[in-house]
Parts: C-alpha cells; sequence; structure tokens
C-alpha cells in the first residue's frame, strides 16, 4: 500500500516546511515536492500540519492498583489514545513481590496482544532490589525493556528503600537502562495521612494536602543525588510541583543527565479542583496530586527551557460510580489515578501552541520526540523522516474538540476537562502506514499494534 500526503506543512521537532511524504507501506519512503509515483490513495492535507503521531510515554492500562484495576484495557486505551492522536504508548509492567520480571513481562505481553490497535512498548516496576532481579534486569534491557520503575512513595506496596534503589540504579547504569522514579516521600506522606485521619479529615482534598509540594521536591532532590553517585540517568515521572522542577533544573544546570515529565493535569488543573462538591474531588486523585493554579507558569517555563523534556499523562482511569467510592468515606482508599490518554495532544496544542506558551516544534518534541529519544525509539518513532515509520497525524490547527463523557472514547465515567474546548484536533491518524482514524472514527484492528523492543542508551 502506497499512500501520497500531498501539501501539508510537515512540522518536526525542528523544522517546519511544505512538502508531500510517501508512504511505501509501513515507513516513509520520500518526502519532497513533486513526487511523482503511482499511489493507492492521495490525502490532501493543504492547510494542515503533518506531525509525528504522539508518544505517550506514562500509561497505566489494564493496571492493578488500590485494590481494582485501572478501566481501560489494552484495547480500549489504545483505542482511545488512536483517538487523540498518539500512536504509541508505553506501558508499566509490574514485578510481583517474590516474583520474576519474565513473568511480569509476559503477563503484560498477554494483556496488550491482540487487543492493542497501536504500537506498545514496557517499562518495568520494580518491587525489591534482590541479586536475582539486578541479574535479570539485563535479561529484559535485551527483551527492549530498557527503563525501570521505582517508588519513593506508597510503603508496603510499590516503595523501595534508598539502599535498595541505589542498588538497582548501579546496575541500570551498567546495562544502559534508564531509572524512571516517582519521587514522592511515602514514609512521611504516611505519617501525614494517619494524623490527618485521627482528626476525621476524610474529603478528597486531603490527599492533596497530605502530600506537600515539598515533599515531592525532596524525593526528586534524592533520587537525583542517589542517581549522580551510581553514575545513571534518571527520568523523573508526573513531576507536579514548582518546587519539584527547581531540583531538576539545578541537576541540568550541573551538567547531570537528569530528566522529567510533566502531566497536561499539572498545566490545565488545580488545587481548585480538589475544593469541587461532595466527593467530585475524587475525579483528581492522583499522585503527585494537583498543585496550585499559580506555580503551573513555572512547568510552561520548564517546557520552554528543555528543563522539562516530555508531557506524558500517567493515564490510570478509576470511575466514579464504582473503583472511586472504595474511599467514599476515606480519601486515602480512594484509587490514585485519572484518565488522560485521549486529551493530550489537543489539550497541548491549545494551552502550549495557540496560548503561545511553546512554539509548534517543541509541541512535537515534548509529545513524540523527546520521548522516543530518552526511552531508546528515535528514529524509528518520534519525527517525520525517511525510514521512519510512517506513524503520522494530519493535525487540523482550526479543528475544535469539546471534551466530555459523552463523546470521550476512554472508557471511564467522567473527563476531567469536561466541558473544556480545545483548538487543533487531529484529523487523520497513520500508524505504520495505516490510517486508524479518520472522520472521527477508529477503524484499526485490535491486535494490530505491536510490541516495541526499545534500545538501550549507547
Ligand atoms: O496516581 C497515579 N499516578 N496513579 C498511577 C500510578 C503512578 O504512581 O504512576
Ligand atoms: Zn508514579
Ligand atoms: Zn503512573
Amino acid at each position: 500500500m502506497k499512500t501520497l500526503i500531498k501539501n501539508g506543512t510537515i512540522v518536526t521537532a525542528t523544522d517546519t516546511y511544505t512538502a508531500d511524504v510517501l508512504v511505501d507501506g509501513e515507513t516513509i519512503s520520500a518526502i519532497g515536492t513533486k513526487l511523482a509515483t503511482p499511489v493507492d490513495r492521495t490525502i490532501d492535507a493543504t492547510g494542515k500540519y503533518v506531525i509525528p503521531g504522539g508518544i505517550d510515554a506514562h500509561t497505566h492500562l489494564d493496571m492493578p492498583f488500590g485494590g481494582t484495576f485501572s478501566v481501560d484495557d489494552f484495547r480500549t486505551g489504545t483505542i482511545a489514545a488512536a483517538h487523540g492522536g498518539t500512536t504509541t504508548v508505553i506501558d508499566f509492567a509490574i514485578q510481583e513481590r517474590g516474583g520474576t520480571m519474565r513473568a511480569a513481562f509476559d503477563t503484560w505481553m498477554k494483556k496488550a496482544e491482540g487487543k492493542a490497535v497501536i504500537d506498545y512498548g514496557f517499562h518495568m516496576i520494580l518491587r525489591e532490589s534482590t541479586p536475582a532481579l539486578r541479574e535479570e534486569m539485563g535479561a529484559m534491557v535485551r527483551e527492549g525493556v530498557t527503563s525501570f520503575k521505582l517508588f519513593m512513595a506508597y510503603p508496603g506496596v510499590f516503595y523501595m528503600d534508598d539502599a535498595s534503589i541505589f542498588r538497582t540504579m548501579q546496575r541500570s547504569g551498567e546495562i544502559g537502562a534508564t531509572i524512571c522514579m516517582h519521587a514522592e516521600n511515602g514514609p512521611v506522606i504516611d505519617v501525614l495521612i494517619e494524623q490527618a485521619v485521627a482528626k476525621g479529615h476524610k474529603a478528597p482534598k486531603w490527599h492533596a494536602l497530605t502530600r506537600p509540594a515539598r515533599l515531592e521536591a525532596e524525593a526528586t532532590h534524592r533520587a537525583i543525588c542517589l542517581a549522580e553517585v551510581a553514575d545513571v540517568p534518571v527520568y523523573i515521572v508526573h513531576l507536579s510541583a514548582a518546587e519539584a522542577l527547581e531540583q531538576v533544573t539545578l541537576a541540568r544546570d550541573r551538567g547531570l543527565p537528569a530528566f522529567a515529565e510533566t502531566c497536561p493535569q499539572y498545566l490545565f488543573l488545580s488545587y481548585d479542583n480538589y475544593e469541587e462538591p461532595g466527593f467530585e474531588g475524587a475525579k483528581y486523585v492522583m499522585s503527585p496530586p494537583l498543585r496550585a493554579k499559580e506555580k503551573q507558569k513555572e512547568l510552561w517555563r520548564g517546557l520552554r527551557s528543555n528543563d522539562l523534556q516530555a508531557v506524558s499523562t500517567d493515564h490510570c482511569p478509576f470511575c466514579m460510580k464504582t473503583e472511586k467510592q472504595l474511599g467514599k468515606d476515606d480519601f486515602s482508599k480512594i484509587p490514585n489515578g485519572a484518565p488522560g490518554i485521549e486529551t493530550r495532544m489537543s489539550l497541548l496544542w491549545d494551552g502550549g501552541v495557540v496560548a503561545k506558551n511553546i512554539t509548534m516544534n517543541r509541541y512535537v518534541e515534548i509529545t513524540s520526540t523527546s520521548p522516543a529519544k530518552i526511552f531508546g525509539l528515535f528514529p524509528r518513532k518520534g519525527t517525520v523522516a525517511v525510514g521512519s515509520d510512517a506513524d503520522l497525524v494530519v493535525w487540523d490547527p482550526k479543528g475544535v474538540i469539546t471534551w466530555s463523557v459523552k463523546t470521550h472514547h476512554m472508557n471511564v465515567d467522567y473527563n476531567p476537562y469536561e466541558g473544556r474546548t480545545c483548538q487543533g484536533a487531529p484529523l487523520i491518524v497513520m500508524s505504520r502506514g495505516e490510517v486508524i482514524v479518520e472522520k472521527g472514527a477508529c477503524n484499526a484492528k485490535p491486535g494490530r499494534g505491536s510490541y516495541l523492543r526499545r534500545s538501550p542508551r549507547a
């Protein structure tokens, strides 16, 4: 199958220019003007942008967490992602205590196989650090799992002590892997939670009030120090606090390989959402929590200056009518997480490019190119170039979406951005040369998505 995308304006992390893109099979075979070759289909992209498909480097599909499972699986979640203009996800497999990473990898491969409509890779969440597991990290890297997520939060669930973190970091450094860190001081947060609950503070807003920004900053600082001594790159996931960003900025100014992502919820929602009436605040119970609105400009500064390299979603949806009800009488039992896999690309275009917080090229960089580079997918993914996978979005800068639970494709019973209108929307979404979303419909066959074996650092 040959497709010609004609007259579009190609936007990459570095360039903006008008040209035609020839897609032959699964990859881009030529970019130029007056490409004279017979094709099966021509797509007219006049007045539109042609951008690389979004890469969401942080999703939790079909994830066991908080006594339940996130409600999007690899079918519903990747269909929603595709509708939003995302063509690659990197999800998290979870090593069970006492179990192997091989077992976790196999479990997550089974979760995705036959379901995913876009390509996917895995990070590995490690709950413990034994000599056997550290040895096994090498085998995981050979399978293409080249990043390991560790938690300084959630004692008794995912939490790892500093010595275990440090040993895992050292091993990661040896094998060219990257450490992804959930940086919040979990043990101290647990004290604050215990004290709040003892005083009868049970409403959702107490989730945020017991997770102060300073404890995210402290853990971020500690993670960076440990990584510096262990000689390994560290990527701070779902950074929410300006105080934590300050630590990343200081580290990067010292030339350290410290990276960080933020998420749309931290750019477009705020602590004020926890003050919504009744149990509504549970919609926004995620960790780290939403922060003060006036601090959002710091995150935008970080995105502009490359102190923040990526915007991922941390998509981890739970329904208000069911899973979130587990915490109806106690905020500490509300499953942590919120939906966002579908909304990211439009929110970022509208609040970033249209609102002039970032350029179009920077938009492409933080939604696609940087995650591809950091996580070993570039140049196969993350750019519009000859030889790259034809994961392309024909982006309509005049397209308008009003977000609603009634029309979104995520399998969750609320939308955190209900009623919000965004300018900028995907018109056509192509994954490895196949048009998977067109005219608002996803025609992709579940299971067409492929596992991505990611490269370690050179
Ligand atoms: O609240 C969150 N972030 N839920 C997903 C798990 C995690 O820590 O990323
Ligand atoms: Zn996390
Ligand atoms: Zn997460």
